[in-house]
């Protein structure tokens, strides 16, 4: 919920960037056994963005954030926090992508480090973002989510490899006194009992790297599809009904819900649970794929590109992803709240 007295935690501005290199359901069906009717009819999912080779997620992380510190109309030296998200660091496991990010963006001498919360990732970094500026350590927080996804998955696994896409969005968090620009509310979880749903077995203190976990592929996501679809319906859904309730806020009244985009399925099952209307209900997932925790900024500023968002309108922001973790976000963007 909101708090009484300031700072409060403002979303300021949105950057994204998208590799080049378009990989489509037509050229999947030349490397695995699929069609693009399976993967559009199962997921909605018709085209991804693959990173180049020499392409990292730094990269790709710095060019969203980028963007984002320049529609924030701040000087990079006024940025006090860089946050990454990302289950596709650089190295596994230092340096960290956001002290490689920072360096990237002449940003020296800041605190800097990655979390890792799968596809929730940057909802997460939202609820660290608000906690790190209300009890006023920080004034500029730097939030991205960055994701190599196509670095971990196995291209001969037709179960994972049609999901999964390249790409990153960023967002500054600031420091403001006034209430009607402040977060509503974010709600950030985890149960790690179904940590198995979703796993890169190795390399890690586990399964240290040997050419026996890379001749058993334990490098590459092993995903349990259908338990993972059915709990993310349910999580996604309870979720977002807890945070609608708790602020009193009816499911009619939001312009934008911006799910995370895994599969269209799962965010026609969330819509419809929730009675939103199409129109209230953002979908990037055709044109990207999952791109893990770069998923929600990605389709924020799809939308704030297409002239769709205005400055103050109410987000809603809902995702799953590994561990299992999951958080839901109500905030307005980069403005005072327009009440609808
Ligand atoms: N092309 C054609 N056939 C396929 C493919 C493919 N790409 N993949 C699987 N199949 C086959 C299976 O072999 C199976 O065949 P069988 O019946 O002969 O055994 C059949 O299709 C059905 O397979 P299911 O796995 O039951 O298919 P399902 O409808 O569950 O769809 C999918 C699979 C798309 C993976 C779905 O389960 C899903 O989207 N799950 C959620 C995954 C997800 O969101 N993961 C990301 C979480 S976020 C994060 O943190 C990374």
């Amino acid at each position: 919920m909101s708090r009484a007295l300031p700072p409060f935690a403002a979303f300021r501005s949105i950057g994204a960037y998208a590799p080049k290199k378009i990989l489509s359901n037509a050229d999947l069906e030349k490397m695995i056994d699929t069609t693009d009717a399976w993967i559009t009819k199962r997921t909605g999912i018709k085209e991804r963005r693959i990173a180049a080779e020499d392409e990292s997620t730094s990269d790709m992380g710095a060019k969203a954030a980028t963007i984002a510190i320049e529609r924030a109309g701040i000087a990079k030296e006024e940025i006090d926090l860089v946050l990454c998200a990302t289950v596709t660091p650089d190295y596994f496991n230092m340096p960290s992508t956001a002290c490689i990010i920072s360096d990237k963006l002449g940003i020296h001498n800041v605190q800097a480090l990655d979390i890792s919360a799968a596809c929730s990732g940057f909802v997460y970094l939202l609820s660290i973002a608000k906690a790190f500026i209300e009890s006023g350590m920080k004034k500029n927080v730097l939030i991205i989510g960055a994701e190599k996804f196509s670095s971990i998955v196995d291209w001969t696994d037709r179960g994972t490899c049609i999901l999964f896409g390249d790409g990153a969005g960023a967002a500054v968090i600031s420091a403001t006194t006034d209430r009607e620009e402040a977060f509503v509310d974010v709600h950030a979880s985890a149960d790690g009992a179904y940590a198995d749903f979703l796993v890169t077995p190795a390399p890690g203190s586990v399964n240290p790297m040997s050419q026996k976990t890379l001749d058993a592929g334990l490098n590459f996501v092993q995903m349990k599809g259908n338990e993972t679809f059915k709990l993310a319906v349910k999580t996604l859904t309870k979720d977002v009904k807890e945070i609608l309730a708790q602020n009193d806020i009816q499911a009619k009244d939001i312009p934008h819900f911006i799910p995370h985009q895994a599969n269209y399925r799962i965010i026609k099952a969330v819509g419809d649970a929730l009675n939103m209307r199409e129109d209230q209900v953002v979908v990037t997932v055709h044109k990207y794929g999952n791109t893990s925790a770069a998923s929600i900024p990605m389709a924020i500023n799809d939308l704030y590109e297409s002239g769709k968002l205005k400055y103050g309108e109410l987000m809603l922001l809902d995702t799953f992803g590994g561990g299992l973790t999951w958080a839901s976000a109500l905030l307005p963007f980069a403005g005072k709240r327009v009440y609808t």
